[in-house]
């Protein structure tokens, strides 16, 4: 089988391929075909959701089984979801907080008002439920953006109301990270929490959350997991004795969102702080503050600095960047003498949006992959490909995703396998981790 003819074969290869087949194997003996679609005959003796969520990691949801409904909460704004198994009845409303939404699962029709739950979709393989998009302009899926030129998703319509109540009726469902303007859909809208959850494997499991309303726990379960053990084998390789520091600036230009006054921040988010000490750095975000009124006080702070992550949202390559923080190639700055300058926009659409507010989201592994490649590159194969976080000071380019990128297979995976590149003669190359990757694919297939 697929597994003995790799020859990325190594001991922790293999307990990695075995973890996600046991995980597979409740899933084969599951009643799939009460999960998948609408019970014919309800029997009130009958569990129908024998495959159950444990939150792990993330810290703003919950869940809860009964026989025929799950009670999922969104802790962090306090809204909780009762999705009853389509062809079961619902349980009595009085029993529930009284902003309490109702659902049937699995979920068929869906809108999304954010990008961010588009990449959660396409990941547990449901984008055919994917009926509108806002802000479709920035989704970075390539097959997305195919839909939304084809017709078969219809972007939501931002000036004419009455057009845009009208696109609402025809979803079930709408999943939103904030309370939609639009008070007729609040009463369907599911708030996501993932981009408040602190920490990049928090963030990763939302992928179980989302995949609660379509009935898809097992396969989530298996991700999340592959997520989690790549994610922290990562983590152990880069754990080196040398700790480069890395900072995360923007520069605000003057406008009249800020009083015309330009500044200089340092970023202390945890997911990135989180990030960056799981990928063998030092964070830094300033030592009395993160926020800077000149370049001259920005660069004073940061140079000690040996990686730099760009966040400003305009300016992209290294012209740009020395202008925005008042820097030149002779400074002598670390990051810029190491030539170790990393922006967000690695992956982004024909109007850069960006796939780093989408899909990075859902797969930490990949993003700490990006990280260590940046803090610590010794670590990763000479050739690893880089996802979002491209290099300004080396001209590492974006990579574009387009309607004409639209393979349909699943998303593809951005991670290599991290268990695969150090094998006992230490000289595994990416493609030879990827070819990892397709093993593991091809065992969950031939299941
Ligand atoms: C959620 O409810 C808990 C207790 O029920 C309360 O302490 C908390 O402040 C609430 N949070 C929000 C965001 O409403
Ligand atoms: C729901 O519960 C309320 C209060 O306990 C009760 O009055 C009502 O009849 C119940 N409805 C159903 C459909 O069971
Ligand atoms: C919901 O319950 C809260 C108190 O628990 C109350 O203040 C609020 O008015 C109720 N809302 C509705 C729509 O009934
Ligand atoms: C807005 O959309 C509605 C419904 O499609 C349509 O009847 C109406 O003419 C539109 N209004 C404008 C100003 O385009
Ligand atoms: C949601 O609200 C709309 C009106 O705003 C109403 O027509 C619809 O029945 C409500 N749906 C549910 C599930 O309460
Ligand atoms: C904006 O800047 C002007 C001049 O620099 C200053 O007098 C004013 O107090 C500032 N306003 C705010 C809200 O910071
Ligand atoms: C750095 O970020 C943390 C939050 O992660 C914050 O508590 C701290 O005050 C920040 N440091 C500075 C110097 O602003």
């Amino acid at each position: 089988m697929a597994v003995q003819s790799t020859p990325v074969a190594s001991s922790r290869y293999y307990t990695y391929a075995i973890g996600a087949l046991l995980l597979l194997v409740p899933f084969l003996a599951m009643p799939v075909q009460a999960q998948a679609d609408c019970v014919a005959k309800y029997d009130a003796t009958v569990d129908y959701f024998p495959i159950q969520i444990t939150v792990n990691d993330a810290a703003l949801f919950s869940v809860r089984y009964e026989k025929n409904y799950k009670i999922v909460t969104n802790t962090a704004v306090n809204q909780t979801f009762v999705l009853t198994q389509c062809g079961t009845p619902a349980p009595n409303a009085t029993s529930f907080a009284n902003n309490t939404l109702f659902f049937e699962v699995p979920v068929k029709n869906v809108a999304s008002l954010a990008t961010t739950a588009v990449a959660f979709i396409e990941l547990l393989g449901r984008r055919s439920t994917i009926k509108a998009v806002d802000t479709e302009g920035l989704v970075s899926s390539p097959c997305v953006q195919l839909g939304l030129t084809d017709g078969t998703i219809t972007g939501l319509e931002d000036k004419n109301m009455t057009l845009r109540a009208e696109q609402f009726k025809s979803v079930d469902l709408v999943f939103s990270s904030m309370t939609p303007g639009d008070a007729d859909i609040r009463n369907k809208t599911v708030l996501t929490s993932e981009v408040a959850d602190p920490g990049p494997l928090n963030r990763a499991e939302w992928l179980e959350f989302y995949s609660s309303f379509f009935n898809l726990e097992a396969p989530a379960q298996v991700m999340t997991a592959t997520i989690n053990n790549n994610y922290n084998c990562f983590k152990a390789a880069a754990n080196k004795e040398t700790k480069p520091t890395i900072a995360w600036a923007s520069y605000d230009a003057p406008s009249v969102y800020n009083n015309n006054t330009a500044s200089w921040k340092l970023d202390g988010a945890a997911y990135k702080r989180i990030l960056s000490v799981d990928a063998g750095a030092t964070f830094f975000n300033g030592t009395s503050t993160h926020i800077f009124l000149t370049a001259a006080a920005f660069a004073d702070a940061v140079k000690d600095v040996d990686v730099l992550i760009d966040e400003t949202f305009v300016g992209d390559d290294i012209a740009a960047f020395y202008k925005n923080y008042d820097l030149t190639a002779t400074s002598t700055h670390k990051f810029i003498q190491q030539k170790a300058i990393f922006r967000e926009d690695g992956i982004i659409n024909p109007n850069d949006g960006r796939d780093w507010f989408s899909g990075a989201i859902a797969m930490g592994d990949a993003v700490l992959q990006d990280v260590v490649r940046a803090v610590h590159p010794e670590v990763l194969p000479s050739n690893v490909p880089y996802n979002w976080l491209r290099n300004i000071a080396k001209s590492e380019t974006k990579k574009l995703q387009t309607a004409a990128d639209c393979v349909n297979t699943p998303t593809p995976k951005r991670a290599i396998v991290c268990s695969a590149m150090k094998g006992s003669d230490g000289s595994k190359t990416a493609a030879g981790a990827l070819t990892g990757v397709l093993a593991l694919l091809a065992v969950a297939l031939s299941l």
